[in-house]
C-alpha cells in the first residue's frame, strides 16, 4: 500500500469505528454490560493508544500524550471485568486523544520509509500500518458483540455491510485465493482427498505471527458439509436432547426467536447457526454422527466450502505455535494464548471487515464462549 492509501484505509478504518458509536450517549459508552466484555469506551480508548503505542511513540520515537496512561489500556494487564472501574480517557477527553493520535500518525507516516526494502520489519511492506488496521476493525468486531446487548441498537448505515446475511458475498470473496475450483453442486459434503495441504500464510502480505511459518500437513481423505449447520437443524438437535439454545435464543410459543439488540425476530431455519459455544457446537456434531473439522481440514477445504462468512466456524483444534513460529512483533498477540485452553474458529462473520478475513486468519476463544459470532460446520472421515 502506498502512504495515501494508508491514511485513507486509516480514515475509512475510523470513521466505521465511530460510526458504530453514533448512536449511544456516553453514559452508554461507559456502562459495562458483561463482565465479559469491555464497557465501549475502554475499547475506544485502546483502539487510539495501540495506534499511539505503535505509530507514534514505537516508530515515530515520540512521547505519549498522557504519560502512564498505556498501562490502563494494557489487554494483557487489565481482563474485561476490570476495564470499567480504570481511569480511562472518558467523553469529550476520549474524543480529543483519539483525534489528536491520529493527527500525530499521519504526521509520523510522512517521514518513513515503508517500501519493500525498509530496513525495520514493522516498516517492511507497510506492516505495522496494516497491523493497526486489521487491530481496530477486530475491536470493531469486539464492539459489535457487546452492541448485540444493547437494547434497540439499530447498526447505522454509515458502518458499512454489516448485516447477518448481506455480508457473506464480500466476506468470501476473500477466500477466492487461491482460485476457486470445481464445486460439484447439488451435494450436501464434498470430499476433500488425502494428502499433504500447504497449511498458513505466505511470507510476503500482512498476516500474524500466528498464521506463518506456511508448512505442509497430511491429511487422511475426509467429508466436510457443504454449507453451515442451519437454525433448524440446531433446533432439531435442541429438542431431541434438550441442548441450550444459542445465545440471544428465546421461546415464544411453539416458536425461537432471536432477541439480540432487544428485538424479537424470528428465527429462519434455513440460515446459518450463530452464537453457540465450542461446547454445543462439538455436542451437535456428535449428535449428527459427525465431528468438527480441524482447522487444517477447514484451511485445506475452504475453496470448497458454500456459506462463508455469516458466522465463525469453530475447528476441533486448540489454539497452538506452528512449527517454526516465531513470536512477531509482541508476545502478547499469540504466543501467551497458545495451549489446549483456546479453540480455533475459522472464516469469518457478518460483523468481520473483509479486510481481517483471510484464508489463513486464525481466530480463537474459550470453548464455553457464544458472545462471538460463532457457528460450526461438520465434517467426518471419508
Ligand atoms: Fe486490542
Amino acid at each position: 500500500m502506498s502512504k495515501a492509501a494508508i491514511a485513507e484505509a486509516l480514515s475509512e478504518a475510523r470513521e466505521r469505528t465511530l460510526a458504530l458509536v453514533e448512536p449511544l450517549d456516553d453514559e452508554q459508552l461507559n456502562r459495562v454490560y458483561s463482565p465479559i466484555l469491555s464497557p465501549l469506551a475502554w475499547d475506544l480508548g485502546h483502539i487510539a493508544n495501540f495506534e499511539e503505542l505503535w505509530l507514534v511513540q514505537t516508530i515515530g520515537g515520540r512521547e505519549p500524550l498522557h504519560g502512564e496512561l498505556g498501562r490502563f489500556y494494557d489487554a494483557i494487564e487489565n481482563p474485561r471485568k476490570i476495564r470499567g472501574e480504570l481511569p480511562i480517557l472518558r467523553d469529550e477527553e476520549l474524543r480529543s486523544y483519539m483525534a489528536d493520535v491520529r493527527e500525530r500518525t499521519l504526521d509520523v507516516l510522512e517521514g518513513v520509509e515503508i517500501g519493500p526494502d525498509a530496513e525495520d520489519p514493522l516498516l517492511r511492506d507497510g506492516f505495522v500500518y496494516e497491523m493497526l488496521l486489521a487491530h481496530e476493525l477486530q475491536h470493531n468486531e469486539t464492539m459489535l458483540q457487546l452492541l448485540q446487548g444493547v437494547a434497540g441498537y439499530e447498526i447505522p448505515q454509515a458502518a458499512g455491510h454489516l448485516s447477518p446475511g448481506q455480508a457473506s458475498g464480500q466476506l468470501a470473496r476473500r477466500f477466492e485465493y487461491p482460485p476457486v475450483r470445481e464445486m460439484p453442486r447439488g451435494l450436501d459434503t464434498v470430499v476433500i482427498e488425502g494428502g499433504s495441504y500447504e497449511i498458513g500464510a505466505p511470507d510476503r502480505g500482512f498476516a500474524y505471527d500466528n498464521e506463518r511459518p506456511c508448512h505442509t500437513v497430511e491429511l487422511a481423505a475426509f467429508e466436510i458439509d457443504r454449507t453451515p449447520t442451519s437454525n433448524g437443524a440446531y433446533t432439531e438437535f435442541m429438542e431431541e436432547t434438550g441442548a441450550e439454545p444459542p445465545l440471544y435464543w428465546e421461546r415464544e410459543g411453539e416458536e425461537w426467536v432471536d432477541t439480540a439488540r432487544g428485538r424479537r425476530a424470528p428465527i429462519d431455519p434455513a440460515q446459518p447457526v450463530i452464537h453457540v459455544s465450542w461446547d454445543q457446537a462439538d455436542a451437535f456434531a456428535r449428535w449428527a454422527g459427525k465431528r468438527l473439522p480441524s482447522e487444517f481440514e477447514w484451511e485445506a477445504a475452504r475453496d470448497r466450502l458454500d456459506g462463508l462468512g455469516h458466522g465463525w466456524e469453530w475447528t476441533s483444534s486448540d489454539f497452538l505455535a506452528y512449527p517454526g513460529f516465531a513470536a512477531f512483533p509482541y508476545r502478547e498477540y499469540s504466543e501467551v494464548f497458545f495451549g489446549d485452553t483456546y479453540k480455533v474458529l475459522r472464516g469469518g462473520a457478518w460483523a468481520t471487515h473483509p479486510r481481517v478475513a483471510r484464508p489463513s486468519f486464525r481466530n480463537w476463544d474459550l470453548p464455553q464462549r457464544s458472545q462471538i459470532f460463532s457457528g460450526l460446520r461438520c465434517a467426518r472421515d471419508a
